[in-house]
């Protein structure tokens, strides 16, 4: 016999089929004592099935108290079931996070007053959480970009101004025009340079010219401009909800994020736009009771930008909001950076999702 097996409480094989089940469950006693844990829970707590059926179930939560008095209560009889919201705590110190989750503590069948603990994640709570920590990132990079690029941008005047004295300066004989190559291929580079620290700022830098913008006429001046663009092989098709009331913002800007979503889809469409079958779907629709950062929202607007590409490369998924992520030969990695800020600056986000065949990039923006 196995060590393990040896560990292992009798009656935990008992359970063994609760393994199969995605919710995390765990029967316990009493007093927290964990007599089995399924997979699903194994896997969130980060710990072996040994170290949990060791384990205490009141020492994986944050403010126990409740569980504790709740699981007392059902093995009691006082009563059959009960429900509540926790924290779990997932993961060793100092690492550990806190998972939201919803309880459900049932009474068993059987002797020995077991109770059936089962958590569903509170995804949503998970999610909004997820989305607050990814705008302070966005925060976060933007402030340090926006620094990063006056640092540099400084001393680019300086060292083209150099550059060019020093051409004035290169001897009238058989090496002036090789060493003259060397002095554009500086002054080539540090107007590059200058530009893409032009470009990181941009969005910084004008003030909002705030006015009514109806989202849909946004979708078709961005979509002429593609398929001005594309004039064979793509098709753009609308699916506009018409009853959405229009907003305040800036028309120019809004056009600019909305257009550079797209154009990374026609981009990303070269292979079918060449072979046929290329489609991009502009899509509205009205959203209810929608959380953006830490706001609440009671009526949202959602346009939905889908291709049917071949989706955003898994290694950059989580990063392609980030300046200078670009998964294109030439590409800059700053389109989605500047569509993010400008929809941040109408309290608004952008979110996707992505796979072969389909990929769905989400403005989510605030109506009043
Ligand atoms: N619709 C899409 N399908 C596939 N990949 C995409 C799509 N939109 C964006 N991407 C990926 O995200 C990257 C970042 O886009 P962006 O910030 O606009 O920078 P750039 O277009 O200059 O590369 C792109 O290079 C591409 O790899
Ligand atoms: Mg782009």
């Amino acid at each position: 016999m196995s060590e393990d097996q040896e560990s292992k409480p009798r009656d935990s094989a008992r359970y063994e089929a609760l393994d199969m089940l995605a919710t995390m469950v765990a029967v316990v006693h009493p007093g927290g004592e964990c007599v089995f844990a399924n997979a699903a829970f194994e896997n969130v707590l980060r710990l072996s099935r040994r170290a949990v059926q060791r384990g205490n179930l009141f020492d994986w939560f944050q403010d126990a108290g409740r569980l504790s008095d709740t699981v007392a209560g059902v093995a009691a009889n006082t009563y059959s079931s009960s429900r509540f919201d926790a924290l779990l705590r997932c993961g060793a110190r100092p690492q550990e996070e806190l998972l939201p989750v919803h309880v459900i503590v049932s009474q068993m069948d059987g002797p020995g007053g077991d109770v059936l603990v089962e958590l569903i994640e509170n995804a949503q709570q998970a999610r909004q959480d997820r989305e607050e920590r990814s705008l302070d990132q966005v925060q976060a990079t933007k402030e340090l970009t926006r620094n990063l690029a006056h640092e540099i941008k400084n001393p680019l005047g300086g060292i083209r101004g150099a550059a060019q004295l020093l051409a004035m300066e290169l001897p009238a004989d058989e090496y002036g025009p090789e060493l003259a190559e060397y002095t554009q291929v500086i002054i080539h580079e540090v107007d590059r340079l200058q530009s893409l620290v032009d470009r990181l700022l941009a969005p910084h830098r004008h003030a909002q010219v705030v006015a009514d913008v109806n989202i849909h006429e946004i979708c078709e001046r961005v979509r002429s401009l593609i398929l001005a663009e594309y004039p064979r092989g793509l098709a753009i098709e609308r699916d506009y909800d018409t009853s959405l009331p229009d907003f305040r913002g800036d028309r120019e800007q809004l056009i600019q994020a909305v257009l550079n979503i797209v154009q990374n889809a026609a981009q990303a469409l070269q292979r079918q736009i060449a072979e046929g079958g290329a489609r991009i779907v502009l899509r509205t629709r009205v959203a209810r009771q929608v959380t953006i950062g830490k706001q609440r929202w009671r009526l949202a607007l959602e346009l939905h930008v889908e291709d049917n590409g071949p989706g955003v490369p898994a290694e950059i998924f989580d990063r392609i909001f980030y300046p200078l992520v670009s998964g294109r030969d030439g590409g800059s990695g700053l389109g989605l950076t500047l569509s993010q800020t400008i929809v941040q600056q109408h309290q608004g986000m952008i979110d996707c999702e992505s796979e072969p065949g389909r990929t769905d990039f989400r403005i989510t923006l605030p109506l009043p």
